[in-house]
């Protein structure tokens, strides 16, 4: 019986997170309704991913997915602070009615911990940096507040029914399996993307923004750390997850121009409504409860994100040429 079940597990992170499991020799669960999630993502996990098809919405499979399950990494959501913007009703039904049922199943079949992916977003308007994690959230966007709500939710099912919660705030997270393909799709996805094929990259405002970037693995680090940390040290706790740097957008352009080789310019156009001007972390907390140090810096993390999208590239580019023989 798998101990783990990884909520959005054919996501990015949720799928990352699964791999991992995975390679460390663990049978994992878990759960996607493929809103966002791609088949792609888990294609190559086979037997040691047991797959429920539902979604946060259907309480009748968040019961069957949370049978017999020690630890619950729920990273199913719509991210996206502009999505959030677009359509507020759609996005709190899934990141707060969804999270609030997935802790209700939880609780009910007795799960030992559940481990929440949180934002960044929720330090919104404060301008002092780095965000700490005692600092009072002032949300900006629909998401953020949305994100922050689950936190609660969190905490309060800590203390209120005694289940273990742990909430991981993470900043501006980013890797291979990140979709590039959206209009919501996270800015390194599509500038890298962008560059490789000689489009210029959208920068929004005057580029000068800054964010505090992580490499995908630091997070991974992070949530499975965060199943094992000790309960008195960690239940019903905020941590920060990041790397502690930050760079801004323009930094971020010229090192993507370097590592892809792209001589082209990128283009200017009007700020992002909801968009927050910078966000680094202190993340002595993480180090300090759970034992969290980011193993993977920015530039080497870019690295190997441009990597994983060039090869991505040539093979489905392999693949229509074989289907078009
Ligand atoms: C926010 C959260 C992050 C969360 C994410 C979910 C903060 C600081 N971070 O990310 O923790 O995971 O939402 O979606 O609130 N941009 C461009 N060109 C583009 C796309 C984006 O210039 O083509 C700019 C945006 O205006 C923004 C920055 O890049 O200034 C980052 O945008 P994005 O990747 O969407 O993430 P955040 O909104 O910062």
């Amino acid at each position: 019986m798998p101990k783990y079940l990884v909520t959005g597990v054919a996501g990015f992170i949720g799928s990352s997170i699964a791999h991992e499991l995975a390679a460390r020799g663990e049978t994992v669960r878990g759960l996607d309704d493929f809103s966002t999630g791609k088949r792609e993502n888990i294609a190559g996990l086979g037997n040691k991913l047991e797959f429920h098809e539902t979604s946060l919405l259907d309480k009748t499979g968040l019961a069957a997915a949370c049978a017999g399950i020690d630890y619950i990494i729920h990273q199913a959501a719509l991210p996206s602070v502009p999505k959030s913007v677009a359509e507020p009703e759609l996005t709190h039904a899934v990141n707060v009615n969804g999270t609030l049922n997935l802790l209700l199943a939880a609780r009910d079949a007795g799960v030992k911990r559940v481990v929440y992916a949180a934002s960044s977003s929720a330090y919104g308007e404060s301008e002092t940096l780095p965000k700490r994690e005692d600092m009072l959230p002032r949300p900006i966007s629909p998401y953020a507040v949305q994100k922050l709500t689950g936190e609660y939710y969190m905490q309060t099912f800590s203390t209120v029914y005694g289940l273990e919660t742990v909430c991981l705030r993470y900043f501006n997270i980013f890797g291979p399996r990140q979709d590039a393909n959206s209009q919501y799709s996270a800015v390194l996805a599509k500038f890298i993307t962008q560059m490789q094929s000689n489009q210029p990259p959208t920068i929004f405002g005057d580029g000068e923004q800054s964010r505090d970037f992580t490499f995908v693995a630091n997070a991974v680090q992070a949530n499975l750390k965060a199943c094992l940390a000790p309960a008195e040290a960690v239940s019903g706790k905020v941590f920060n997850i990041a790397t502690g740097v930050r760079f801004s957008l323009n930094q971020t352009f010229a090192m993507l121009q370097k590592i892809i080789g792209y001589t082209g310019p990128a283009r200017y156009a009007q700020p992002r409504s909801g968009d927050i001007k910078h966000s680094l972390a202190d993340i002595s907390l993480a180090k300090k409860y759970l034992g969290y140090s980011p193993e993977v810096g920015f530039e080497e993390g870019l690295r190997r994100t441009v990597e994983w999208y060039k090869a991505t590239s040539a093979v489905s580019q392999d693949m229509t040429l074989t289907t078009s023989r």
